[in-house]
C-alpha cells in the first residue's frame, strides 16, 4: 500500500486533492471510512487537542491503523492543530502519520523556531511522517459562525504573503504549509463562506514550493475547491460541516424512536449523515462525478 507521501505526490499529478475529515468518535471514524472506501479515495482522519483528548490519542491512532490494516487500505491519521512542541512531541511518539504545528497566533520568529524544532524532532523519530505547520490567521473554531471570526481578516493584504511563505519553508524544512488565502475556520450561518482568493493560492504554490492544505473547507464551494486543488492546494480540511451533518442526524434519529436505547441502533443515523457529507466532498476533491 501506497505512503502518505507516495499518495501525496500521486494527487499532486493527477489534479485532485485528499480529503481530510476530523472525528470525536468511533461512528464519525465508520461514516468517513466508508464514504472513501466506497469511491476508492484516501482519506486523512484529523483529531485536534481536543478530539485527541476525547477519544485518546493512542487509541485514535490504534482506530486508524486498524482500519488501514485489516482493510489494507489508504487511510491516515493526523494530529491536527498542535499548539506546542510538547504535545507534536506525544502524537509523533504515538505514531501519528502527520502532525500539524499551529503557531499561527506566534509572531513569525516564533513560529519558524517552534516549527524548525518539531520538523526535525519528528524527522528523526519517524522520517516518514508528514510535518505541516501553518502561516496566517484563520480563526480556531470548528463551529457555525454568525460573522467572520474576530482577528480574522479577508482582504488581500491580511492573507498570507508569497515571500513570507518562501522564507518559511525553507527555513523549516515542513511538508505542507497552510496558508491563510480567504479560508476561515468554521462555516458562517446559511453555510456560505466567502470566496476564496486563488490567485494568491497559486502564488504561495509556487514561491514555497511544497503542497498546500486547505484548512477550514466547510461553507467553500465546489467550484471554489476545484479552482484551489489546481492552483496547488493537495489537502482540504473539513470538520464543521461532519459536526453538523452527526448532530443533526443524531438529532432526528432520537426525535423519531424516542423510546429506543440502544446506542448502535439511533447513532447509525449520524454515521450516515458523516457517510453523506464525507461523500459529496471526496467526490469534489478526487474529481468523480
Ligand atoms: O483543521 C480543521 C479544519 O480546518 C476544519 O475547518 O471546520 O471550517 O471545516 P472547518
Ligand atoms: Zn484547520
Amino acid at each position: 500500500m501506497s505512503s502518505l507521501s507516495e499518495i501525496l505526490l500521486k494527487v499532486q499529478k493527477e489534479n485532485r486533492a485528499i480529503g481530510h475529515f476530523n472525528i470525536s468518535n468511533l461512528e464519525a471514524l465508520w461514516g468517513i471510512f466508508n464514504a472513501a472506501r466506497k469511491l476508492g479515495a484516501p482519506v486523512i482522519i484529523g483529531t485536534s487537542e481536543g478530539e485527541r483528548d476525547f477519544i485518546g490519542a493512542r487509541q485514535a491512532v490504534a482506530l486508524v491503523k486498524s482500519l488501514r490494516e485489516e482493510f489494507d487500505y489508504p487511510i491516515f491519521i493526523n494530529a491536527d492543530h498542535t499548539y506546542s512542541f510538547d504535545r507534536v512531541k506525544e502524537a509523533v511518539d504515538l505514531g501519528y502519520d502527520a502532525v500539524i504545528f499551529d503557531g499561527t497566533e506566534l509572531p513569525f520568529e516564533e513560529n519558524v523556531k517552534i516549527t524548525k524544532r518539531c520538523v526535525d524532532y519528528a524527522k528523526k523519530i519517524n522520517p516518514e511522517i508528514i510535518v505541516e505547520a501553518e502561516l496566517g490567521f484563520i480563526g480556531k473554531s470548528s463551529k457555525v459562525l454568525d460573522e467572520i471570526p474576530s482577528g480574522v481578516k479577508i482582504t488581500e493584504e491580511f492573507l498570507t504573503k508569497a515571500k513570507e511563505a518562501k522564507e518559511f519553508a525553507q527555513r523549516t524544512g515542513l511538508d505542507l504549509m497552510a496558508p491563510a488565502v480567504g479560508n476561515i475556520h468554521g462555516m458562517l450561518k446559511g453555510g456560505k463562506d466567502p470566496a476564496l482568493n486563488i490567485e494568491r493560492i497559486r502564488e504561495i504554490r509556487k514561491s514555497a514550493g511544497i503542497p498546500l492544505v486547505l484548512h477550514g473547507g466547510s461553507g467553500n464551494s465546489a467550484q471554489d475547491f476545484t479552482d484551489a486543488i489546481s492552483a496547488g492546494v493537495s489537502i482540504v480540511h473539513i470538520s464543521t460541516e461532519i459536526r453538523v451533518a452527526y448532530r443533526k442526524g443524531l438529532q432526528i434519529a432520537l426525535q423519531e424512536n424516542p423510546d429506543e436505547v440502544a446506542p448502535y441502533k439511533y447513532l447509525k443515523e449520524a454515521m450516515k449523515a458523516v457517510e453523506k457529507v464525507a461523500e459529496e466532498k471526496l467526490k469534489i476533491f478526487n474529481k468523480i462525478k
